[in-house]
């Protein structure tokens, strides 16, 4: 371990994680600081994409969807139904975001409307990501900026509610013989649309 650093970074770091080691699964440049620290610094540079899970059952994948949430640093995310949701997947990552839940669809449909959209506006759009009866391939369709990526469940998938909530319903083209991919793997490749689309200004 090197020295300690000097004022004025020393309020970026934690004392006791320079003294032990810090074990936690952050990127280098996230070593010793400070929890708080290293929110603030996500919260600078949040992208403009909400990711929302629907969780009627528990389903084991939220925590998947929600590390992934962590990854891409999504503007923040949104637990739809049961308040209480699997969080081992998450691997603590949901600390470092900011959390949201909903009872039902109708009050994430009420949040979104007055949700702030950049600048003076108001009101983000609902993508639902599911392979349904009259979907659109994800691959092809222009995500808006500020949007939230509505996941639902293994075994029913998006619920009657949530497919009305949504303005659109995107599906990730599959070629082999199941019906659906797991909902953790879905919710990146769609985050990961999104990054495309809108950090590395790729033409669709
Ligand atoms: C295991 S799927 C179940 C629903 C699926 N419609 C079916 O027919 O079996 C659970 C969730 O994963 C996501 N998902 C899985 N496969 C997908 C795909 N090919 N395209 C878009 N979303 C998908 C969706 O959010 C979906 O609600």
């Amino acid at each position: 371990m090197g020295p300690w650093p000097a004022e004025p970074e020393l309020f970026l770091y934690d004392e006791s994680l320079l003294a032990d080691g810090d074990r936690r699964n952050v990127v280098d440049k996230y070593r010793y600081w400070r929890h708080e620290a290293i929110v603030h610094d996500l919260d600078a540079q949040r992208h403009d994409f909400h990711v929302a899970v629907e969780n009627w059952g528990h389903d084991f994948n939220i925590g998947s969807v929600i590390r992934t949430a962590n990854a891409f640093n999504a503007k923040a995310f949104h637990i739809v139904g049961k308040r209480r949701w699997n969080r081992r997947g998450a691997m603590v990552t949901d600390r470092y975001q900011h959390e949201y839940h909903h009872p039902s669809i109708e009050a994430l449909v009420d949040w979104a409307t007055a949700a702030p959209a950049g600048g003076e506006a108001h009101g983000i759009p609902i993508i639902g990501i599911d392979n349904l009866p009259g979907s659109q391939p994800i691959e092809t369709y222009d995500l808006p900026r500020h949007c939230i990526l509505l996941f639902g469940q293994e075994g029913p998938g998006l619920s009657p509610q949530a497919r009305e909530a949504s303005v659109a319903i995107l599906d990730i083209a599959q070629f082999g013989s199941t019906r659906s991919i797991n909902a953790g793997a879905a919710a990146a490749i769609a985050m990961h649309a999104w990054v495309r689309r809108h950090v590395f200004d790729q033409p669709l």
